[in-house]
């Protein structure tokens, strides 16, 4: 089932972004040949070797990937008012330290992950636990288009366009037991393609591991993405499978995802482990409760330069307030950081 969130922010990023950013000329060029207005494309499926946005690099999509795109929801959710990041600098500007700690770290060294053939195990607390090939466990879902705020815990940010499917439909389909509460995610560990792994000044236990409760899990915000730019994702940015949690800090959205388990007690997640202090369980975005050593009252917009800085207040659970602040209810934030 595809779930439209509505929300009164809802709208077309063709009305924030520039048409030369948001759509490629082959799109546009199809549309009028076809007699479409612009502001009809959403429905239109594309050509797979391009994406819809002039900007994004072409990629070299797997055939399961190319098929699904032509029966995507385009802009499913969107934000309101806020441009696109370009491309470049959401693919240029990357936290994926299995790669290396510095911003260009994954995309100069992501092209030694094989991510065909790729397989996902869901196990734990369910009732169908099971080891599936990639493209087996995507089947039975819809490609949707989610713009959404990704807010980092370094107090930067981006709006991005994923494409991707509900967790929840997954995991009404594996059937949690009474006993699930939880949701534990591991990337692949992999020192021969990631050499993040190989450093011996690594101060990371891997594989990285994220969590979620079970009801955050459910909430129809989460999505697994498998795309973003109207194409499949880039290594740099978690191909082939990654989280999105649009309300959490960045570092939630876990790439490369190998397994998923449901379980009873809360996980042990990478950096919670490494520093709690610093990083919670929760890491829901909160303007009010900073970081130990920096304000998370406001964030760095990118793309930003020291004569554009792009400064601008964050927003509470990153503006995605009405979806989830029930999830929350009854608890301190303060505490659960
Ligand atoms: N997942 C893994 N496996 N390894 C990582 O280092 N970094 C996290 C998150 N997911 C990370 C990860 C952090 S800190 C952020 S901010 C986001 O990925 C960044 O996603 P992006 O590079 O696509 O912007």
């Amino acid at each position: 089932m595809l779930i439209k969130i509505a929300r009164p922010s809802d709208c077309n990023p063709s009305d924030i972004t520039p048409e030369s950013l948001y759509l490629s000329r082959r799109a546009v060029l199809g549309a009028s040949l076809a007699g479409i207005a612009v502001g009809a494309l959403p429905g239109l499926a594309v050509a797979a070797e391009t994406s819809r946005y002039a900007d994004a690099a072409p990629g070299a999509a797997p055939g399961w990937f190319t098929d699904k795109l032509g029966a995507t929801r385009w802009q499913a959710v969107t934000v309101k008012d806020e441009p696109i990041t370009p491309f470049k600098d959401a693919t240029h500007y990357n936290n994926f330290y299995e790669f290396g700690t510095d911003k260009g770290d994954p995309a100069a060294n992501a092209g030694s992950l094989k991510t065909e053939p790729w397989s996902v195990v869901i196990d734990g607390e369910v009732a169908k636990p099971g080891r599936y090939a990639l493209e087996d466990f995507v089947k039975p879902y819809a490609l949707e288009e989610r713009i959404y705020r990704l807010r980092c815990v370094e107090a930067w940010s981006m709006v991005i366009p994923w494409l991707g499917f509900s967790l929840a439909e997954v995991l009404k389909r594996v059937e949690p037991t009474s006993k699930a509460r939880y949701l534990r995610f591991e990337t692949l560990q992999d020192p021969k393609s990631m050499p993040g792994q190989r450093s011996s000044f690594a101060l990371i236990d891997w594989p990285y591991v994220e969590g979620l409760r079970l009801d955050e899990a459910m909430n129809p915000l989460a999505i697994l993405a498998v795309g973003m730019y109207g194409r499949e994702l880039p290594n740099q940015n978690g191909a082939p499978l990654r989280l999105v949690a649009p309300w959490k800090y960045g570092f939630k959205s876990i790439k490369s995802i190998v397994r998923i388990s449901l379980v009873a007690e809360q996980p042990q997640t990478t950096w919670e482990s490494l520093a709690p202090t610093e990083y919670g369980f929760y890491a829901n975005v909160n303007p009010t409760v900073d970081h130990p050593r920096w304000t998370q009252a406001r964030e760095r917009r990118l793309p930003s330069g020291l004569f554009s800085p792009n400064v601008r207040d964050t927003l509470m659970f990153n503006g995605y307030g009405d979806e989830v602040a029930s999830l929350y209810s009854g608890l301190d934030l303060r505490k659960n950081y």
